[in-house]
């Protein structure tokens, strides 16, 4: 697997680490790492050899979120018809890339230092589990320029209390790795150093069991979380049945 410049792809065993990597704009998306990012996901999921993903972001921040100065033309250009496309496009992508991390099989551990900034708070919400360096400063500041946290509401109002979820959407202050810790929207806070191995340590552990079942496991975790209790039954006896099935394959293969 190749790396390209603002995404760096790393191979450990079953896990592939996705390094964000535009440092010196603190890794904020531009459309180039927002695709980078989107298609990594993707080719992960397909490659039979890896297991786990974790997303970490290089040098002193995790992401600043949506890249202003890239955004910026978009909205101010909004008369012009190209742009006006091209804001567009962009929504798509953004909105694809929110939309994958809960498509696709394998689990994605995030591992978020410093900054976690609009987008980058999404993208940190969006992973399956979430690694805090005691750095991380995690918050949605889309208002301070006059636009609104988005494509981001939709993961934050399921993973917070909607008091909380309007207070961070509405106040534009960040919370630290403790309050993030208590708020249950981070697994695990670890030294700033030792933020990535641990995280690739919790992936090992998830890329050491049976891929089929995880697959399973994460695809009915992010259905019965958004589904009525009947319905979110139904879905539950649904895969219950299907694994006894793939059980009873493995037996018949041996
Ligand atoms: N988009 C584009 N560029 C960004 C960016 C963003 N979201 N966030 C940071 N950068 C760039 C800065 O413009 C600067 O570039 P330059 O050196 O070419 O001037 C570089 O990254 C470093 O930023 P700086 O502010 O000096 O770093 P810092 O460590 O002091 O502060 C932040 C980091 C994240 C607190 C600060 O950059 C910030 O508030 N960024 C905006 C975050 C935001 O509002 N995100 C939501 C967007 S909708």
């Amino acid at each position: 697997m190749t790396s390209s410049d603002c995404l760096l792809i790393e191979d450990r065993a079953a896990v592939r680490v996705l390094t964000m990597n535009r440092p010196d704009k603190r890794n904020a998306l531009n459309n180039a790492l927002t695709q980078a990012l989107l298609d990594a996901l993707h080719a992960a999921d397909r490659d039979p050899a890896i297991k786990a993903i974790v997303l970490a972001g290089a040098g002193q921040a995790f992401c600043a979120g949506a890249d202003i100065k890239e955004f910026g033309g978009f909205v101010n250009n909004g008369s012009n018809a190209s742009a006006a496309q091209a804001a567009l496009e962009r929504a798509h992508l953004t909105t694809n890339l929110h939309r994958v991390f809960s498509q696709i099989g394998k689990p994605v551990i995030g591992a978020a230092q410093s900054y976690a900034m609009g987008g980058g708070a999404g993208l940190a919400l969006a992973c399956d589990m979430l690694v805090a360096g005691e750095s991380l400063k995690l918050g949605y500041p889309e208002l301070k320029h006059g636009i609104v946290a988005a494509i981001v509401m939709a993961n934050l109002v399921r993973q917070v209390g909607r008091k909380t979820a309007f207070e961070l959407v509405s106040m534009g202050e960040s919370v630290d790795a403790p309050r993030a810790l208590a708020l249950g929207i981070v697994n695990r806070v670890a030294p700033d150093a030792a933020l990535v191995e641990t995280a690739v340590g919790i992936a090992e552990r998830l890329a050491s069991f049976d891929a089929p079942a995880m697959a399973a496991t994460k695809r009915l975790f992010h259905r019965v979380a958004d589904l009525p209790l009947q319905p979110a039954l139904d879905a539950s006896l649904d895969t219950n049945m299907m694994m006894r099935s793939f059980r009873q394959d493995r037996a018949n293969d041996r």
